[in-house]
């Protein structure tokens, strides 16, 4: 077996968010390679402001600290790095039904129905810029996989039946968390060795293209400012949405992005 990206996993059964823990480890001073890993959430984040939940021990809610040597414009490709290795863990698992997620731009992990099967959320401090002669400033990316809930649609809220999966029900039986989770630690060591390096960079942009199934689709990007639709043509080498309208190609840094159904 490959060697994980990092032995310096701490573990909590409860916890507020395990986002906020390290970025408070981070303001502390901690290096890069901690993560944390909670069987629940009291106060989960997800992005947007939304809380995320899971019921307790069910899930994979994992954080993981990063000091990536990159400007600000090619910070998205922090969260690329997570994302593709928890692709990279999902179909490691090696059950049939798990080798066909992708990634929906910006952040979530779907299914082939685009049923949500994990989200990513990034963090930085941004009140805290690092000195130039510091370490580089701290991005705390983490990341919820539905692993065994919900067991099938009647377990969900109402609203989110027919947008959230789990790995269960993608492989037909239960997972095992702490494969998944061994995968996922040896999977982002490649990854974010990639971060360090600007062919790494490319590389990342790359594999995002190639996982992302939001590319080649019509989407409705919705910004602070306003909405507009276009046809998703790429990635650029920053990682971000390169979409294109009637007016011409934009390049989407941030926003939600929604799959429009033709005729919908
Ligand atoms: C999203 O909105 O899709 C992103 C959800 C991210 C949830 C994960 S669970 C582990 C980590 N800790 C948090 O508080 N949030 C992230």
């Amino acid at each position: 077996m490959p060697e994980p990206w990092t032995t310096d996993v701490r573990r909590f059964g409860t916890i507020d968010s395990t986002n906020r823990y390290l970025l408070d480890e981070a303001r502390a001073g901690a290096p890069d390679g901690v993560v944390a890993v909670a069987d629940h959430q009291t106060a989960g984040r997800g992005r947007l402001g939304r809380t995320w939940e899971a019921p307790p021990g069910a899930n994979l809610l994992v954080s993981v600290l990063l000091r990536p040597a990159i400007g600000p414009a090619e910070r998205h490709l922090a969260t690329t790095a997570v994302a593709l290795a928890a692709v990279d863990a999902v179909a490691a698992l090696g059950a049939p039904g798990l080798s066909d997620v992708s990634v929906k731009w910006p952040n979530d992990l779907v299914d082939p129905a685009g049923r949500k099967l994990a989200g990513v959320l990034a963090e930085s401090d941004l009140a805290r810029p690092g000195a130039d002669d510091g370490p580089p400033d701290p991005v705390v990316v983490g990341v919820g996989i539905n692993v065994n809930w919900p067991g099938d649609d009647t377990e969900l809220p109402p609203e989110l039946r027919g947008h959230a999966v789990s790995l269960r029900q993608l492989a037909g039986g239960t997972v095992d968390r702490e494969a998944l989770l061994d995968g996922f630690l040896v999977a982002l060591g490649p990854r974010v060795t990639d971060l360090g390096s600007p062919s790494g960079r490319l590389r990342l942009a790359g594999d995002l293209l190639s996982s992302c199934s939001t590319v080649g689709t019509r989407v409705r990007v919705d910004l602070p400012d306003g909405s507009f639709e276009g046809t998703a043509t790429g990635i650029s080498p920053e990682g971000h949405l390169v979409v294109a309208t009637g007016e011409g190609t934009r390049t989407v840094v941030a926003g939600d992005v929604v799959h429009v159904r033709p005729g919908s």
